[in-house]
C-alpha cells in the first residue's frame, strides 16, 4: 500500500511531525502500527488521547502540553511514533504550539516521530512548515472484497463473480466503517448479500456525497445535442469518446485529464459540463468551490483533498468544478482569505498535475482575470475553451433546440431566420427565457405563441452583453490572443442592423 511506503519513508527520514487527516482511526491507526513495526529497528509505537492519556500507563490524562513533554523525556537512543488524537484542537494554544516547535528542532535528531491523527485537517499557520500531510486512502478494491468476506459467512453471500465486482465498486468511496454498516444493513433487509443490493449501497454513496455539502451527484440528461453550436467543443468530445476504454488503455492513450471553459453568463457551459458526463456516460460530481473555500477557516485544504480522494474513488467520473473564478477571486488582491485560497489551489493543482485516474476535470469561470495563471499553464488542462456568444449559425440551432423541446410538431411554424436576425448579441440563456417569456405571454392570452411573440421579447430585452459590454470586449481580446480555443467554429460577420457588434474567433476558424 502506498501509505505504508510514504509513511515508511517519512519515518526513516526523521520527518518530525506528520498529520493524517482522517475519519478513520482505526484503519489508520492499525497501518501505522503495521509500519512501525517493519522499520529496522522497529519503532515503538504509543497513543495518546485527551481523555485516556497515553496507552501504556496513561500518561498526560487531559494534559496536552504534559503530552508533549512526554514526547520529550523518552531515551533517545530508542526509536519511538507517538500517535496524538485529535490534537489539532489544541494547536491554537500558544504553550501548545510553542512547545510543539520547540521539540520538533530536537526531534530532528532523534528517531522519534510525533503522528497527528484527527478527522479534520487543521493546520494553524506558525506550524505549518514543520507539519507534513499524510492522506490516509480510502479502502482499496481488494481490502473492500477481503473484508465482505470476514465481515459475512459464506451462505449469505450470493453473487457471481461479476456482481461481486459491480458491488465493490459501488463501496470504493465509503470508509470501512461505512462499507461495513451498509453490508451489514443489506444482509439484515433479506438475508443475504446480492446483486440487488448494489442500489442500496450506491444509495448509501450518495448520502455521503450530500454529507460533505460541497460535493453533489449531479443528474444529467442533456446530451451533446441539447447544445446549439460550440461544434469545436463538440468535436474535440466526439474524438475522444472511447477514450476512458479498455482498449484506449491498452492502446497505450493517457486518460483525458480535463477542459476549462471560460465565458460570459448563460452561454452554455455549465450545460456543456453535463453533456460531456452524459457523452461519456460517467458520473458527474460537482464540486461547489466558493463553498469548498467558504468552510470554517483553516478547513478548506482539508475538505479539498478529501474531495478530491472521494472523486478518486469515484473514478472514472466527470469532476466539475463549477465558477472556478468566484473561488480565486480572492487570491489577487480582491478580498477574501488569500492564504486559503493559495493552499487550497496548491492542493487543486498538484492533484491535477499527478492525477493517472480517470477522473476528467471540467472547469467553468466567467472571468478569465480572476483565475490564477499557474491554472492556466500547459498541462493542467488538455484544452481551454473560450465561449463566446453564439453566432448567427449558433443561434439558429438554440433556437432549434429549445422550440424543438416544447413544439416538437409545430418546429416548422416558427420562422427562426427572423429570429436569428433580432436576436444578436443575446446568449443561450437569454433565448431561452425569451422563448419562455413568450409563451407566457400567449397562454395567458388563451392562444398558441408565435415567432412574433417572441421577436417581441427580443426587441424589448436588452441583453447582458450590451449592459457588460466592456467584460465582454476583454474576454473577446483575451480570446484573440491565443490563449484559449474558441468552442464555436464560425466566423462571425455583424449583422446587418443589428445594432450589437458580434464578435468571434479568429484563429481557428474554418470555413464552415
Ligand atoms: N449553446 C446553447 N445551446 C442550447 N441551450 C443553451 C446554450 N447556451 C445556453 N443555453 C440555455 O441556457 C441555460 C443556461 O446556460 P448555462 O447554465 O449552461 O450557462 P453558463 O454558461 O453556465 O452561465 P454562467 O456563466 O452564468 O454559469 C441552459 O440550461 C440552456 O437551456
Ligand atoms: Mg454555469
Amino acid at each position: 500500500m502506498e501509505f505504508s511506503r510514504d509513511l515508511d519513508l517519512l519515518i526513516r527520514s526523521r520527518y518530525p511531525l506528520v498529520y493524517i487527516p482522517t475519519p478513520e482511526e482505526q484503519r489508520a491507526e492499525d497501518a501505522i502500527r503495521g509500519a512501525a513495526q517493519k522499520i529496522t529497528p522497529p519503532r515503538q509505537v504509543l497513543m495518546w488521547d485527551f481523555v485516556d492519556g497515553y496507552d501504556i500507563g496513561g500518561g498526560a490524562k487531559e494534559d496536552p502540553l504534559a503530552a508533549l513533554e512526554f514526547v520529550r523525556s523518552r531515551p533517545a537512543d530508542q526509536s519511538w511514533v507517538f500517535v496524538l488524537r485529535d490534537f489539532h484542537r489544541f494547536l491554537d494554544d500558544v504553550r501548545v504550539g510553542r512547545k510543539l516547535r520547540n521539540l520538533v528542532r530536537t526531534l530532528r535528531s532523534e528517531r522519534k516521530t510525533i503522528v497527528l491523527l484527527s478527522p479534520s485537517l487543521k493546520v494553524p499557520p506558525d506550524i505549518a512548515e514543520d507539519v507534513t500531510v499524510l492522506d490516509f486512502p480510502l479502502p482499496t478494491n481488494k481490502e473492500i472484497g477481503a473484508e465482505m468476506e470476514q465481515l459475512l459467512p459464506k451462505d449469505k453471500i450470493k453473487l457471481d463473480a461479476n456482481s461481486r465486482e459491480a458491488l465493490i465498486k459501488a463501496c470504493q468511496g465509503l470508509t470501512m466503517t461505512r462499507v461495513r454498516q451498509v453490508l451489514a444493513k443489506a444482509v439484515a433487509i433479506d438475508g443475504v448479500l446480492d446483486e440487488s443490493d448494489i442500489a442500496l449501497v450506491l444509495e448509501e454513496k450518495k448520502q455521503k456525497i450530500k454529507q460533505t455539502e460541497v460535493l453533489e451527484f449531479y443528474p444529467t440528461s442533456e446530451d451533446l445535442g441539447d447544445i446549439g453550436g460550440l461544434d469545436n467543443l463538440k468535436q474535440w468530445l466526439n474524438l475522444r469518446t472511447s477514450a476512458f476504454s479498455d482498449s484506449a488503455r491498452r492502446y497505450g492513450l493517457p486518460n483525458p485529464r480535463g477542459v476549462l471553459l471560460v465565458g460570459i453568463q448563460g452561454t452554455g457551459k455549465s450545460l456543456s459540463a453535463k453533456a460531456i458526463a452524459q457523452h461519456w456516460r460517467l458520473p458527474l460530481l460537482r464540486l461547489d468551490v466558493g463553498r469548498l473555500m467558504g468552510s470554517l477557516v483553516g478547513e478548506s485544504e482539508g475538505k479539498a483533498r478529501e474531495m478530491v480522494r472521494l472523486a478518486e474513488a469515484m473514478a472514472p467520473a466527470v469532476l466539475w468544478l463549477d465558477e472556478l473564478d468566484k473561488a480565486f477571486g480572492g487570491l489577487n488582491g480582491g478580498g477574501g482569505d488569500s492564504g486559503t485560497s493559495t493552499r487550497v489551489l496548491a492542493t487543486l493543482i498538484t492533484w491535477m498535475q499527478e492525477k493517472t485516474s480517470p477522473v476528467f476535470i471540467v472547469a467553468t469561470a466567467n472571468n478569465i482575470e480572476l483565475l490564477p495563471p499557474e491554472l492556466l499553464r500547459k498541462g493542467r488542462f488538455d484544452e481551454i475553451f473560450f465561449v463566446g456568444l453564439p453566432t448567427d449559425r449558433e443561434r439558429k440551432e438554440i433556437f432549434e433546440v429549445h422550440l424543438k423541446r416544447v413544439r416538437e410538431h409545430s418546429l416548422r411554424t416558427y420562422n427562426l431566420d427572423r429570429l436569428v436576425a433580432v436576436s444578436a448579441g443575446f446568449s443561450g440563456a437569454e433565448i431561452q427565457q425569451a422563448i419562455v417569456e413568450a409563451m407566457h405571454e400567449a397562454f395567458a392570452q388563451q392562444r398558441e405563441f408565435t415567432t412574433d411573440d417572441i421577436v417581441t421579447v427580443l426587441r424589448t430585452t436588452v441583453p447582458l452583453s450590451r449592459t457588460a459590454q466592456e467584460h465582454v470586449d476583454r474576454l473577446k481580446a483575451w480570446a484573440a490572443s491565443g490563449r484559449a480555443r474558441p468552442a464555436s467554429r464560425e466566423e462571425v460577420k455583424p449583422l446587418l442592423g443589428g445594432g450589437h457588434p458580434e464578435w468571434g474567433p479568429d484563429e481557428w476558424s474554418e470555413q464552415p
